[in-house]
């Protein structure tokens, strides 16, 4: 293998479009995902030695010459604090070679969607993120006359897929695991299934739930992947923003895209820039983290008389534990392995359960005094640790009702037939410390449930 195409398979291809991507093929390809997430676009200052770059406020650049200058003209354009996120995302989706910055998760879905043109066709994971739904079913719909088809991808056919692929089908849209009930999309099998077809839609994966840590959907045949920084790559709740990864035979729609990101403009601040870079330096230790504390979390709820169901795809209970297991990262799954004694057979997933990033949702059982709605209240409330907020993928602990919260838009017969109930409850575990975590959650299951 040629050292660039060594790069690539390792995440950290030296080519991401920008002038000044600055790192390049002197990295040692077998760096690990860690080691690029601190390294790649987070070169000392060539002329301060500054180990971590200054912010660039800047919104405009001095040319020696008509169109002579350092790689920037226009902020808008490009940015060396953005440039530099961009470099480092690149590098840290698996499979990735170039990486686009967003002012939103949101506004990454709606350059995507514009990017298909009037009159396209998608077919959408059905319980895809509402925001995602809203602009979907309410903007491209009406200002693009894109159509959406909805489908059941965890569980359709290979029939029913190709089926619901048009002739005019650009895109196949995945989120997985899917919000707020974590079912898992075989992404590598519907990858497969639309590339097989005619119409050669392009598979784009939402990776925000796992983040880059325990998915890389490019190396399972996806196109694209989708992040919200806001989640878990920036990690700290204090920065909302979104990127776009593509694999380097993608090099024509990364031009389109970035055409699209320039002229349409959903570029993110230099500061904001700045501090996502600095949040994903530490992505792996986090979701190593995150995913310790929610499986142990995971299982104590599950050993709880106050839970009807616990949902946690790195349990064994998980309808999709199997899936979970063969669709890890290479970089998560070499971690995992090191954590537990070699299994028999290294195909099936650990008997007690394996890290499977911070995302929770369980059922809880009524108290025999009050609603369910009522007991989740007390629950939710009753929590020390958990902060009862929307959102996820911070360091903090969070909890929430999904049917009155983030769901709460949906009609109750749609979220009825999802399974998001009063007595559903979302937790996004933070890295706070394993034991008070649980103690949190067991008092406040005992308060809502035990002594109602
Ligand atoms: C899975 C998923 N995708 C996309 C988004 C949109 O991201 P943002 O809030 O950064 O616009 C969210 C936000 O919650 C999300 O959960």
């Amino acid at each position: 293998m040629s050292p660039a195409l060594d790069l690539v398979a390792n995440g950290s291809s030296p080519t991401n479009g920008h002038a000044s991507n600055g790192h390049s093929a002197t990295k040692k390809p077998a760096d690990g995902f860690s080691t690029r997430a601190i390294h790649i676009g987070s070169e000392a200052d060539e002329s301060t030695g500054a180990v971590i770059p200054a912010i660039s406020l800047s919104t405009t650049y001095k040319q020696n010459g008509i169109g002579i200058h350092k790689g920037f003209e226009y902020s808008r354009s490009g940015n060396p604090n953005r440039n530099a996120l961009e470099t480092t995302l690149s590098s840290l989706e698996s499979g990735g070679a170039y990486a686009l910055a967003f002012a939103s998760g949101s506004s990454t879905t709606a350059t995507v969607l514009q990017s298909l043109g009037p009159n396209a066709h998608i077919v959408s994971v059905n319980d895809v993120y509402g925001g995602t739904f809203r602009y979907m079913t309410r903007v491209a719909k009406e200002n693009q006359g894109l159509e959406t088809t909805f489908l059941d991808l965890e569980n359709a056919g290979e029939e029913e897929v190709l089926a619901a692929i048009r002739p005019n089908t650009k895109l196949i849209w995945i989120e997985s695991p899917t919000n707020p009930t974590l079912r898992l999309i075989d992404i590598a099998r519907v990858a497969s299934i639309a590339h097989s077809h005619p119409s050669h839609p392009i598979v784009l994966v939402d990776n925000t739930f796992l983040s880059p840590f325990y998915s890389s959907p490019l190396l399972l045949g996806a196109d694209i992947v989708l992040h919200s920084l806001t989640k878990y790559v920036n990690g700290h709740s204090d920065v909302v923003m979104g990127a776009l990864i593509l694999p380097e035979h993608h090099e024509e729609l990364t031009q389109k895209l970035r055409f699209l990101q320039n002229a349409i403009g959903a570029v993110p601040s230099a500061y904001d820039s700045w501090l996502a870079q600095r949040g994903a330096k530490t992505l792996g230790l986090r979701m190593k983290a995150h995913g310790r504390n929610a499986l142990a979390v995971a299982k104590a709820l599950e050993e709880s008389p106050y839970v009807a169901e616990v949902i946690y795809p790195g349990l064994a209970s998980h309808p999709r534990n199997e899936l979970a297991w063969k669709s890890l990262s290479p970089h998560a799954r070499k971690w995992i392995d090191t954590l537990s004694p070699a299994s028999s057979d290294p195909a099936s997933p650990p008997a007690d359960g394996f890290p499977y990033s911070g995302m929770i949702s369980f059922r809880i059982r009524s108290s025999a005094s009050n609603s369910q709605l009522q007991t989740a209240d007390t629950f939710l409330t009753s929590l020390r640790l958990f902060t009862l907020a929307e959102s996820l993928g911070g360091v903090e602990s969070l909890a929430e009702h999904p049917a009155q919260m983030t769901h709460g838009s949906i009609p109750p017969a749609e979220r009825a037939l999802l399974g998001i109930g009063d007595d559903l409850i979302r937790l996004s575990v933070g890295v706070e410390e394993e034991e008070d975590l649980i103690r949190d959650v067991l008092g406040a299951l005992e308060k809502a449930v035990g002594s109602a």
